[in-house]
């Protein structure tokens, strides 16, 4: 039968700690629910019973297997798919060449305010048509789901004109109806302000009287989102563009404290952001303020490790018990990769997060930061069997510490394998 398969004697499946649709916080982000030498049975594309090995035939009548595919999970553990809440996987061309100027001195701002960084993808994007847009992320979420991907938000925002914004959304469209896996999509006109603007205002007045209502006209996305940030976008600015996007029924995310402290958390918590994302230039304040809201920060050590800027805090934000959500931030200009068990790596070796609360944050939590928590991110009879299998390894510990080469030998999609 199709999507129907029985794993037998797992090592351990990785089983949430906690059936709830909440994020996991604090010191529970280091719990976990591991269920050891465990069979999992698929059927019909779903996940229909799973337990212990020694319960098998008392939980699955042999009637039940017969026919049925198995595979010998011998040494492997099995996870849920990893959820990345945060990329920009739609763009036209690499930008390799950036990485060079920074290698020789250049900083990202400098690049950024030389007409390189997002403004060069702008024009890039400008000058592809939509059906290669289309190709080329296609292919990109391919070898992201080869590689563990489950559910994936996407962002605009190399359009930076109405009409080039709503081609990359229209991209982002065509790829949520035909993908494998959920995709949510964001709107982010606000990404920077292109340099034929004089004045910047008559810019953020188009992004809210005319990319807000035509956005949403077309229902085009789930989230707005603005790039607050030194060099960028203002906090006074981001509220207001957030403000009208609520308007217009998106749900605010924040790219805010990349840079610098920007502001954009404080701006993020007080309009009820569903995430602040990025996060390296932390104080008390924006600390505590998240410690007493609902908003997700979203953790992207990719970036800190490619522009070679100094992580995000995550011990701290974990210390204030705060529901910490990893993603990868896949873009062309501060990270060039959307490998998700590489975030886990680097979580793990940069921002010195344990395996467990790293795995927790890459699953469990980045799906509350793109509202997939039903969906995505468990391991729970009824969903949708979209699974990694690990390579025979020692413990869990061995994913990140192995970095560079992938544990995870098989995926699985709904009960096929990829
Ligand atoms: O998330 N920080 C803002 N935007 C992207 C980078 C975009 C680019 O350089 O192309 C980011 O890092
Ligand atoms: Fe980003």
């Amino acid at each position: 039968m199709l999507g129907t398969i029985l794993l037998i004697n797992v090592k351990g499946i990785w089983l949430p700690v906690t059936k709830e649709n909440i994020p996991v916080k604090g010191s529970k982000l280091n719990d976990s629910n591991i269920l050891s030498d465990a069979f999992l049975f698929v059927k019909n594309g779903k996940i229909e019973s799973f337990g212990k090995m020694s319960d098998l035939t008392d939980d699955l009548p042999l009637g039940t297997l017969e026919n049925t595919a198995q595979m010998d999970c011998g040494g492997r553990y099995v996870l849920p798919s990893f959820v990345d809440a945060h990329s920009h996987l739609v763009f036209a061309s690499w930008r390799e060449n950036e990485m060079e100027m920074r290698l020789n001195g250049k900083t990202y701002l400098e690049i950024a305010e030389s007409g390189g960084g997002i403004l060069n993808s702008a024009r890039r994007l400008e000058e592809t048509t939509e059906e290669h847009l289309f190709e080329s992320a296609w292919e990109r979420l391919e070898s992201l789901i080869k590689m563990g991907t489950g559910a994936l938000e996407i962002k605009s925002g190399y359009g930076l004109s109405l009409g080039a914004e709503l081609k990359m959304l229209r991209v982002i469209r065509r790829l949520k109806e035909e993908s494998p896996i959920p995709i949510k999509s964001t709107f982010l006109g606000a990404h920077a302000i292109p340099s034929i603007y004089k004045d910047r205002t008559d810019y953020i007045d188009l992004i809210i009287n005319q990319m807000i209502p035509a956005v949403s006209k077309e229902n085009l996305a789930d989230y707005c989102d603005v790039f607050c940030d030194k060099g960028f976008f203002t906090p006074e600015e981001t509220e207001l563009i957030l403000k009208q996007g609520i308007k217009y029924g998106l749900v605010p995310k924040v790219h805010a404290n990349e840079l610098a402290r920007s502001g954009g958390v404080q701006v993020g918590v007080k309009l009820g952001a569903k995430s602040v994302d990025h996060l390296e230039c932390m104080e008390e304040e924006e600390i505590s303020l998240l410690a007493n809201s609902n908003v997700i920060p979203v953790l992207l050590p990719g970036t800190a490790f490619f522009l070679g800027i100094h992580p995000p805090d995550a011990r701290r934000m974990i210390q204030n018990n705060l529901p910490v959500a990893l993603s990868s931030d896949y873009n062309p200009g501060t990270c060039p990769s959307g490998n998700m068990e590489f975030v886990v790596s680097m979580a793990c070796h940069m921002l010195k997060m344990k395996p467990f609360e790293a795995i927790n944050a890459a699953t469990i939590n980045s799906a509350m930061a793109m509202d997939c928590g039903e969906i995505a991110g468990k391991i729970l009879v009824g969903r949708n069997a979209n699974l990694l299998v690990t390579k025979p390894i020692p413990s869990l510990g061995f994913l990140p510490y192995h970095f560079g080469e992938s544990s995870i030998e098989r995926v699985m999609l709904n009960g096929h394998w990829v």
